[in-house]
């Protein structure tokens, strides 16, 4: 099923597109088929530049007015690290807070997952230890691996595939994730060296804003985040949501909510919520005067039948307007939240999180459930509207 997605995506833009030289109009379908080539849109790259210019021109050829707003913060990034068995290089990823530097010593195989009784079992002193993911957080294995008195760390992920984590803390002990394969590779004894890379600097990120020109004051927020991790391209995650807002915008450009409406593509969401929280403190007047906020992250994958979540009575709306319609506990992890923590309402359309959230698989949206999340968003704001205006 997914796979179908970007078929029909590259399928129907290649049968929209005309001859060369006349312009067709956009659709989800070549917006998508566009933006997907730019790559992952890590906050602060070049393919996130590229994107946001895109919609930045899709956004004004409908007759909207787009502005930036630049924002900076500070992010950890690996600029590729790895652990050396001999001169064999094998792959691992820095645990954000790691110590970075090069480190040579002996490998300890310590049983279990690093709690401190799994370190009184064995002498680490100086070594290289390697433990388990699972049970506790990283953080914790690391303070027990300097603790027993380890030269670095190693995590070997519990499940197939890269671990990408976090520490919590600045830490002084080197800390990589490996995948099991490279974690079996790993012998009692055995000499390697832990080569981490790691650099924290500061990062550009950039708001996308339209509306019709003179709106200061929308009723409505349209919003989504449009950055995606490092390594995903981010079509589920969430270009689908970005496309949605996009899509919403372009269906009722020609109505009244047009004029009541704000369309915002946030960026740094992944690195926590960084451009919607910018957003909020930045515009107290604008957010204090909102009558919703509606976020779509990951809305082009139908894990589950597309859900809402958020304030209860525009839950209620919504599902009056299309009782098919799901609903789930929307919590602190979309750019809702900032929204929601200062009083607006809020109502959170997702799909659920598909088998390639945040991997390089990540490459496929379905225009249709896109679509279906924009007719649905639309059905709940004339409900919305329809209650306002009957005085409740
Ligand atoms: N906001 C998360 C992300 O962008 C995705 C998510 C959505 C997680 C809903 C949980 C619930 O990675
Ligand atoms: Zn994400
Ligand atoms: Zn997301």
């Amino acid at each position: 099923m997914p796979q179908f997605g970007l078929r029909v995506a590259l399928g129907a833009a290649l049968l929209c597109s005309p001859a060369l030289g006349s312009a067709a109009p956009a659709t989800v379908e070549s917006d998508l088929a566009t933006v997907l080539k730019f790559g992952p849109r890590v906050t602060g790259s070049a393919a996130g530049e590229q994107a946001r210019t895109y919609f930045e021109e899709q956004f004004r050829a409908l007759g909207y007015d787009t502005r930036r707003e630049g924002f900076t913060y500070a992010r950890f990034d690996d600029l590729g690290s790895d652990v050396r068995v001999g001169d064999r290089p094998l792959s691992g990823l820095a645990l954000q807070g790691t110590a970075g530097g090069e480190v040579s010593a002996s490998v300890i195989l310590v049983p279990g997952v690093g709690t401190p009784e799994d370190f009184q079992k064995v002498d680490a002193r100086g070594k290289v230890a390697v433990v388990k993911r699972g049970q506790i957080p990283f953080g914790q294995k690391a303070r027990n691996a300097l603790t027993a008195g380890a030269a670095g760390l190693i995590v070997v992920n519990n499940e197939a595939g890269d671990l990408h984590g976090t520490l919590g803390e600045r830490m002084v002990l080197p800390v990589l994730a490996v995948t099991p394969e490279v974690g079996a590779a790993l012998r009692e004894g055995q000499p390697v060296t832990l080569r981490v890379r790691v650099h924290e600097g500061e990062v550009r990120g950039v708001n996308v804003v339209a509306s019709k020109s003179g709106v200061t004051q929308p009723d409505w927020l349209f919003g989504g985040h449009l950055d995606s991790v490092t390594g995903a391209p981010g079509a589920n995650d969430n270009l689908s949501g970005s496309l949605a807002v996009l899509e919403l915008a372009r269906r009722v450009v020609s109505t009244p909510i047009a004029a009541r409406s704000s369309f915002v593509l946030f960026d740094g969401e992944e690195d926590g919520l960084r451009g919607s929280r910018v957003f909020v403190k930045d515009h107290p007047g604008v957010v204090q005067h909102l009558k919703a906020m509606f976020n779509f992250d990951m809305v082009g994958v139908n894990v589950m039948p597309l859900a809402v979540g958020g304030d209860s009575e525009l839950v209620e709306a919504a599902r009056q307007a299309v009782p098919t319609l799901g609903t789930f506990r929307a919590g602190g992890d979309s750019d809702h939240a900032p929204f929601s923590q200062a009083g607006v309402p809020v109502l959170f359309f997702h799909r659920g999180l598909d088998e390639h959230y945040h991997q390089p698989g990540d490459t496929l949206a379905d225009p249709a459930l896109i679509r279906g999340a924009v007719d649905t968003a639309l059905k709940a704001v004339d409900a919305v509207l329809g209650a306002a205006s009957a005085g409740k």
